[in-house]
Order: C-alpha cells, then sequence, then structure tokens
C-alpha cells in the first residue's frame, strides 16, 4: 500500500516537501496545495512556481486545482502537461467560507448533476489523467452515495476520500461507514483520508479496508513529519532531525527569496502542527509564538527542543471510529 502526503495550503511547499524528502522520506508521492486558476486559467506567477519541475526534482508530485469551470481547469491542465506533468488533482473537498459558495472544493459536491457536468467536459478533453480528492458530502456524509455514482461514471486516475462532509471542517470523527461505500463501489483506485495521526490509526484504517490503493496522510506528519518512516516500521522521529528540519526550511525559504517576515509567519504555521510533539511546553510554545523576528524565533526554538518535552510517540490530536485505547 502507498503512502502520499496531502496537500497542505501554507504548509507543504516545494520547499517544505524538498526539505521533507531529503531527510525523513518515506512518501511515495506528495500533493501540491492546490492552484486556483482565473477565468481564463492562468495563476499568479508565485503559485505556479510552487509545482515547476525543477523545483520538485526527485519526488513525485501530483498538482492540485481547485475550480469548478471547465474551461479554466483545462487550459490549467494543459499548462501542467506542457511542463511535464501526467496527472492533475481536482479539489472536491476544501471547505473554506469564501470558496463553497463559488461551488468550488467541497461547494462541488452539492449539485451531482453539476460535477457530472463539470466532469463529463474536463474528461472528453483533458490531456492528462485527473484524480479527484473529495469529501463525503457538502452537509451531510449520506449525500456520497449520489456523488460516488458520478465519479463511477469516469475513468478517474484515483479516488482520494477525505472521509468527513465540509460540515465537519478537520473536526468531525470520519465517516467509515459511508467511506465503506467508496471502498465497495469505486471504480478508480481508491485512496483513504482523515485522522491517519499515528501508527494505530493507520494500523486500523488497514485492518478495516486492506485492498485499499493507498493512504494520504495531512497534519499527522505536518506534527511528525518521521510518520511515514515509522508506518514503514522505520525509526521514530529524534529531536535531532527536528532541529535539522527547522534550520533547513528557514535557509531554503530566505534563498528562495521569500521575506524574514512572511518565512516567519509559515514556520509558526509549521509548529502549529509540531507542537504536538511536545507536550506540556506551554511556556516555550507561548515564547515561539510571540518571536517577532527568525532571530527570537531561532532562540525560542532552541529553548523548546532544549526543554526535554519532546515525545516522539505524541501525535496531533484526533480519533477514528472503533480506535480504542486498546488497539492504539
Ligand atoms: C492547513 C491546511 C491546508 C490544506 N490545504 C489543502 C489543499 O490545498 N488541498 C486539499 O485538497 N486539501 C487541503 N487540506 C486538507 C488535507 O489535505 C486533508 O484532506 C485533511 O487535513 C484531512 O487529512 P489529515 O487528517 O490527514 O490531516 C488542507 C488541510 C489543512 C489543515
Amino acid at each position: 500500500m502507498e503512502l502520499s502526503f496531502a496537500p497542505m495550503e501554507g504548509v507543504t511547499s516545494c520547499i517544505y516537501r524538498q526539505v521533507h524528502k531529503e531527510l525523513f522520506g518515506g512518501a511515495d508521492r506528495y500533493y501540491a496545495p492546490f492552484l486556483a486558476p482565473d477565468g481564463q486559467g492562468k495563476v499568479k506567477l508565485s503559485a505556479l512556481r510552487d509545482v515547476l519541475p525543477e523545483n520538485n526534482e526527485g519526488l513525485l508530485l501530483v498538482p492540485q486545482i481547485l475550480c469548478s469551470a471547465p474551461g479554466p481547469f483545462l487550459a490549467l491542465a494543459d499548462e501542467l502537461a506542457a511542463m511535464g506533468y501526467d496527472e492533475v488533482n481536482l479539489n472536491a473537498g476544501c471547505p473554506s467560507g469564501t470558496v463553497v459558495p463559488k461551488h468550488k472544493g467541497a461547494g462541488m459536491l452539492g449539485d451531482p448533476a453539476a460535477l457530472d457536468a463539470f466532469l463529463n467536459e474536463v474528461f472528453s478533453r483533458c490531456p492528462i489523467r485527473v484524480s479527484v480528492k473529495s469529501r463525503l458530502g457538502l452537509e451531510r456524509t449520506d449525500e456520497f452515495a449520489a456523488i460516488l455514482e458520478v465519479y463511477k461514471r469516469y475513468p478517474l486516475a484515483e479516488l482520494i476520500v477525505h472521509a468527513r462532509d465540509r460540515r465537519g471542517l478537520y473536526q468531525s470523527v470520519p465517516d467509515l461507514h459511508a467511506f465503506r461505500l467508496a471502498y465497495e463501489g469505486s471504480r478508480a483506485p481508491l485512496v483513504y483520508n482523515g485522522n491517519i495521526l499515528c501508527p494505530a490509526a493507520y494500523n486500523h484504517i488497514m485492518s478495516t479496508f486492506p485492498n485499499l490503493e493507498a493512504i494520504c496522510i495531512g497534519r499527522g506528519a505536518a506534527a511528525n513529519p518521521a510518520l511515514f518512516r515509522v508506518l514503514r516500521g522505520g525509526e521514530k522521529l529524534r529531536i535531532e532531525e527536528l532541529r535539522s528540519f527547522f534550520r533547513l526550511l528557514i535557509e531554503r525559504m530566505l534563498a528562495y527569496g521569500i521575506s524574514e517576515h512572511f518565512t516567519l509567519g509559515r514556520m509558526k504555521e509549521m509548529l502549529y502542527y509540531v507542537n504536538h510533539m511536545f507536550p506540556g511546553a506551554k511556556r516555550e510554545l507561548k515564547q515561539l509564538q510571540k518571536a517577532s523576528d527568525l532571530k527570537e524565533f531561532d532562540a525560542a526554538l532552541a529553548l523548546l527542543l532544549d526543554s526535554g518535552r519532546f515525545d516522539p510517540d505524541a501525535s496531533f490530536p484526533g480519533t477514528l471510529p472503533g480506535l480504542t485505547e486498546e488497539n492504539a
């Protein structure tokens, strides 16, 4: 079974992906955070730079598009094909309040007929393979039966199901009962996504759904960048690896031309996930969030890393149905 790193806008940039691959590895593929094209299918140069092949050497990357109009989707897919990509992923899961009302992301799931019309046009003209990353529904997970019927009409390269509806954002407990519909009915290779935050959750999904194509992990790996390695039976995360990870991320962001101010913001965003590997380090974490420049951040980071509170078995909080203390 393959393991993939889920897209996380604001976190898993090309720099993050490269550094992650260099220091930890273990992910068979990475999905780039979404590109949101304008009416002509154009995206900002800074966004396009994230998926340029020269910024993603040595890793298998699938770019993702957030768009519900076939024209711009196809124009951008053409551009990605010209860069050498052979697959593009459709975002049918973004829950953002600025996206959903425009019928994009998870907003595409509210009207299966419109989703069908979109896919019909995309699949008749797209020069490369199309995979879909979908939630189970907009308001309720029982919407998924009708959504799956639409997906079944097209030769999706892969169907990644984030086992929540849009209302569940990132908090609700994944609905494995509704996910089973995809497991039993999907014609496309199926990928599970949602709350794989620790080895026990991974084992639980593997034993419940043994024939999955892959498991896609976001926050669990953002919290513990060695998670893929651990799931493959490798060594636990070491504190010195985290030190190198942060140092390299900062160095590479600055070298890429990202301002100090923006780099600091990005690092704080990453720390939000890694925090969970330091249970009880409230004071050190507060200091990190207060850092007003990279020098202060470095000093606060050293305090955190040397606090003695690092626990390589800790994980981002969240559970799965049927996952108990006993089987953890
Ligand atoms: C900060 C953040 C940014 C995200 N950005 C994207 C994105 O660009 N495209 C996408 O399909 N999903 C995005 N997601 C959703 C994740 O890919 C994933 O589906 C979700 O976090 C559930 O998986 P997890 O429990 O393994 O984190 C994002 C999630 C978070 C928390």
